[in-house]
């Protein structure tokens, strides 16, 4: 956490960044939010609070009937808790409108009835995060603080050029230096701006889909522009790990170096596909393999096995080889099938890959296949 503003005596030239963008606001930002005027720290900090999980559009309103009802921070501590629930009705994320009253509590409490000035003491406050801080005394004080809000990283990540998730620590970290690192160059008095201006050109130009760079400020430094990732940035959350299973499958090939294919049924994974035998274990492969073949699955040679990614799990496939005589009975399912034949069948494409590269004589180690797929 910034224990001190870092204050600094350059001009807003050194920064390509802050300087375009100041510009920017000042021709094309938003000047007539409510907050703005007059722009106490207790309306910032109100219109902070509902701003956080609420659209400008849908808060003016919400704004200006909070402060009818509760028009200063000890107006605020001192009313009901119930009436202060009741003016939030609407806006949903209610934690906020008990946050907001417990802070008002504190701050006439422990801070003169006023809010904070001091970056911990107001971020120590209920619902009050780094961010926000930032952006409270940001814009009430003209404080060097920086903010770091959905907007403002995808507005760095892509003029930076950072990838990686920017919900993941590092990442994060890493931002926050950049914006940082932005404010130190921000002329004084400016910082309400600077903050304002960032919000602005991230909800109106560098948006999430279909950035409009061509009328970008920063569009001159920005590598995303450059080099063609304002779609991948910022890096998107990863998807969660798909769940694991494991099957075996049976290679058999006969005298005359045949295959040995099972059509799966007619639903389910792979339906209706020529595929290897398989089974979820190895004793249920086992089964299988003593009910319809003669011998034993013991001098079997295991293959490297493959893995295979369906829309809801990831399979990993050990493979079992071995040479036989042929099957003890037929069934309509099962069918002996030479290298040219298979080609003309349905295979799935992991299992085709597999025996394409599997010659029938000496089976060649292989690294494991992957592949991916949505069935
Ligand atoms: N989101 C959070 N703070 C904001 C502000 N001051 N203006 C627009 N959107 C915001
Ligand atoms: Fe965003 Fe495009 Fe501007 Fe870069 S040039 S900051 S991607 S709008």
């Amino acid at each position: 956490m910034p224990r001190q503003p870092n204050a600094s005596a350059t001009t807003p030239q050194d920064d390509a960044f802050v300087a375009r963008l100041l510009h920017w606001f000042d021709g094309h930002g938003r000047h007539d939010l409510p907050w703005q005027h007059p722009r106490s720290p207790y309306r910032v900090w109100l219109s902070e609070i509902m701003l956080q999980q609420t659209q400008v559009a849908t808060v003016i309103g919400y704004f200006h009937a909070f402060l009818a009802d509760f028009p200063t921070l000890p107006a605020l501590a001192a009313a009901d808790n119930d009436a202060v629930m009741a003016r939030w009705a609407g806006l949903g994320y209610y934690a906020r409108a008990r946050n907001l009253h417990a802070a008002a509590k504190r701050c006439v409490a422990e801070h003169g009835g006023e809010l904070p000035r001091d970056f911990d003491a107001l971020h120590a406050l209920p619902g009050i995060g780094r961010s926000t801080a930032g952006a409270i005394l940001s814009q009430a004080w003209n404080d060097p603080f920086a903010i770091l809000d959905g907007n403002v990283k995808r507005v760095l990540t892509r003029y930076h050029g950072i990838e990686g998730f920017p919900g993941l620590p590092a990442v994060e970290k890493q931002l926050w230096a950049l914006a940082q690192a932005h404010v130190a160059h921000v002329p004084g008095g400016r910082m309400a701006d600077y903050t304002q201006a960032q919000m602005d050109l991230g909800a109106t130009v560098c948006t999430r889909s279909r950035p409009a760079c061509v009328i970008c400020p920063l569009q001159d430094g920005c590598v995303a522009r450059r080099d063609g990732l304002a779609a991948q940035l910022p890096t998107p959350k990863p998807s969660k790990a798909l769940p694991e299973r494991e099957a075996v499958a049976l290679l058999l090939r006969d005298g005359q170096g045949r295959t040995l294919l099972q059509k799966r049924p007619d639903t389910g994974i792979w339906a209706q596909l020529w595929t290897l035998p398989q089974a979820d274990s190895g004793s249920a492969l086992q089964d299988w393999f003593d009910s319809h073949i003669d011998g034993s699955l013991e001098d079997a040679e295991e293959l490297p096995g493959l893995q295979h990614t369906f829309s809801h799990y990831r399979l990993h496939l050990q493979v079992l080889s071995r040479r036989v005589n042929g099957l003890r009975m037929a069934a309509p399912s099962l069918r002996w099938v030479t290298d040219d034949e298979r080609a003309a069948l349905g295979l799935p494409a992991p299992i085709r890959k597999l025996l394409d590269g599997a010659a029938p004589a000496a089976p060649k180690k292989r690294s494991p296949a992957k592949s991916r797929n949505r069935d």
